[in-house]
Formats: C-alpha cells, structure tokens, sequence
C-alpha cells in the first residue's frame, strides 16, 4: 500500500470518511485513528497494530458535546475533569452507549474518551465528521511515536495517510482515569498528575497499580519497549552501593568492546561521556517528552543497553517511571 504524507486535514479527513485509517499528531504521541462508528475500519486498527483484541481503544472527540453521544452517563467527577482539562492530555472512562460498537471497547461495557488539546487533532475529527477511535501509531509493544517519523518507520506502506504536524508536546501518553465510581481511580499515569488531580477534583483520588491489569487491559502487556535492554539506576547515579556492581561491569564491557554499546538518559549530569548516546534532560518535562523518541534514537544506532536514572515517583516522575518500568519487565 502507498503512504502518503500529507499536511492537508482535508485530505486525511477524506480517508477516515471513506473507512480508511489515518496517523496523526496529538500533544501526547501520534495516534493511528478510524471513524469509531465504523467497525471495519476499527478492525484493520487492530490487525495493523498487531493489538490483541481486549485491548479497548481511546475515542477521540473535538467537541465536549459528543460525551454526551457516547457515554451514557457523566459521573459528577468526569464532569469536574472535563471542565477542568478538556481538552487536554486526558482520557475519563464512563459507561459507554449502544451507538459505540463493542470492537472499539474491546467488549467492555465502558468507553475511554478524549479531547486533544492539538488543534491539528480537533480539526481532524471536526472534519471527518465523527469521533475518531485511535490507538497510539505504533506496533503493540514498541515505543509510542512522538514525531510523524517514528510513525513512517513503524507504519509506512500498512496505512494510506499520515497526517504531519509538530513533535508531541508532552510525548507520553494520557492520564486514563476511571469516573466510573464514587472516587475516580487513575489507570495510567500521565502529564496530568496525581498532585494535580488531587488538588483541583478530589483529595481521595489514588493511582492503582493493579487496578489498571484488570481494568485498563492495556496495562498487563509488556509496552513501551526499545530493541535494546533496559536498565535502571539509582536516581542518585552511581554513588549508591547496590549499584557498585553494576558500574564496573559497564567499565568492563565498554573496555572489552572498545566501542560502547551504551546509552544513557536521565537528569545528572555525571554520566556523560561513558556511554555512546546520552541524553542529559534539564527536568523531568524534558525527561517525559524525550524519552519514547531516545529509545527509537539508541535502536537505530545499534545500542545494547539503554541505562534510564530513576526520577522520585512524583508529578510527572510517576509516569515516566510506570513506562520505564513496562520497558523493563518482560
Ligand atoms: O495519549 C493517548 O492516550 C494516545 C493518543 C493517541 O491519544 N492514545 C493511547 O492509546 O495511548 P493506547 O491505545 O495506546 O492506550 C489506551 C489505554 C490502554 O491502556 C487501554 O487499555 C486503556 O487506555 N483503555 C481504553 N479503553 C478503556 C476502558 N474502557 N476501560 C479501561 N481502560 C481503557
Ligand atoms: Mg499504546
């Protein structure tokens, strides 16, 4: 199949009209989107994806009148989130209606929805003239896109358009939280932080990690993940005694290789020099924004062992580590 790359909504408007898929830019990461009214077009998402099939999928909407459309019922806390971060990089679960087919919630009797705040998105799904159901443009497992890029090199010639826009802004994916119950529950960790949240819709808000396995059923599979291994350190670099061991056997190794076959991202700045690719980032922004297009950087030259420097689990440090830590477990 040939691949266009386009920067006319127009025209990538006119392939989700026509139930084909398209690729395009959000403030979190690149998505990969089809009319989520129309189940065969939803499908192909999952072939091309590779996507086990109980695995739901985000929908997308331009308007906040569409969550009316597709959900059945807004809880008293989405109605607090919506108004306070739609649109934005946040996704709330609520009980869907009949009109969203079951392949896009993966059979679930609950729908994701999300505003994007890029307004390349919005103008595509006001265009295409109904809620796009969109799934990050990757393969299942691989790191999310956050350039059009990264989405040509996982996609090109398997989907017909690739809408081009700007590097994601905020380059992890959203914050998913389920308003489905009294207290709303965070499933996966984002740039809307837990603090955030707290502070702005309600005190009892709590991020569950293994609520997220049975709820989210994204949340079970290994994600996130470059070729190369990946490993952590201490976020107090190499000073820490358990990682003492560590430190000699990468000496070891770079001696043995001559070329280093190392990479290394993080916020200190002690590790330059050691490893072939390092990324030094001045915050944990920085940090969350850069971390999904270095793994593809390190996969493309070769590298053995990404060394990622563990950040304190807290505003956007929670969700940096829960990838870091996806990319880790296999
Ligand atoms: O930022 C984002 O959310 C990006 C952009 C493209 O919008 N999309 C994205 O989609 O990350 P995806 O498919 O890679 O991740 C969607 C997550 C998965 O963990 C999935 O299990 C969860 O949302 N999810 C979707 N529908 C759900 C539902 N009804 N209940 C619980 N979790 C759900
Ligand atoms: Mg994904």
């Amino acid at each position: 199949m040939k691949t266009i790359l386009s920067d006319s909504i127009n025209k990538a408007a006119s392939f989700i009209k026509e139930g084909e898929l398209v690729a395009f830019p959000t403030e979190t990461v690149y998505g990969i989107g089809a009319n989520a009214y129309d189940e065969k077009a939803v499908k192909k998402i999952f072939k091309i994806k590779g996507r086990p099939a109980d695995n739901p999928l985000i929908v997308h909407i331009a308007s906040k009148k569409d969550i009316g459309i597709l959900a059945k019922e807004i809880t008293p806390s989405a109605k607090k989130i919506i108004k306070e971060f739609f649109p934005g990089p946040v996704t709330v679960i609520l009980k869907k209606n009949e009109i969203v087919p079951d392949i896009v919630t993966a059979g679930l009797d609950t729908i994701a929805i999300r505003m994007p705040s890029s307004k390349i998105a919005r103008e595509l799904i006001k265009l295409s003239g109904v809620p796009i159901a969109a799934p990050s443009a990757n393969f299942s497992g691989s790191p999310s896109p956050t350039s059009f890029r990264h989405v040509m090199s996982d996609l090109s010639r398997k989907i017909p358009c690739i809408l081009i826009g700007p590097a994601s802004k905020y380059g992890l994916e959203s914050t998913v939280i389920d308003c489905t119950g009294k207290i709303p529950v965070i499933l996966r960790p984002g740039s809307i932080t837990l603090e955030e949240l707290k502070k702005k819709i309600d005190k009892r808000i709590v991020f569950k990690k293994n609520a997220g396995k049975i709820k989210s059923p994204g949340q079970k599979y290994r994600h996130y993940a470059p070729e190369a291994k990946v490993k952590l350190i201490s976020e107090f670099g190499f000073g820490n005694a358990d990682l003492k061991r560590e430190t000699s056997n990468v000496k070891r190794q770079t001696i043995k290789e001559k070329s280093s076959a190392f990479a290394f991202i993080g916020l200190s700045k002690k590790f330059a020099g050691s490893y072939k690719v390092v990324k030094i980032c001045r915050s944990t922004e920085e940090y969350a924004k850069s971390l999904f297009s270095f793994f593809r950087e390190c996969d493309d030259k070769g590298i053995k062992t990404i060394y990622c420097q563990r950040v304190p689990e807290k505003g956007i440090g929670l969700a940096i580590m829960n990838r870091l830590k996806k990319a880790i477990s296999n």
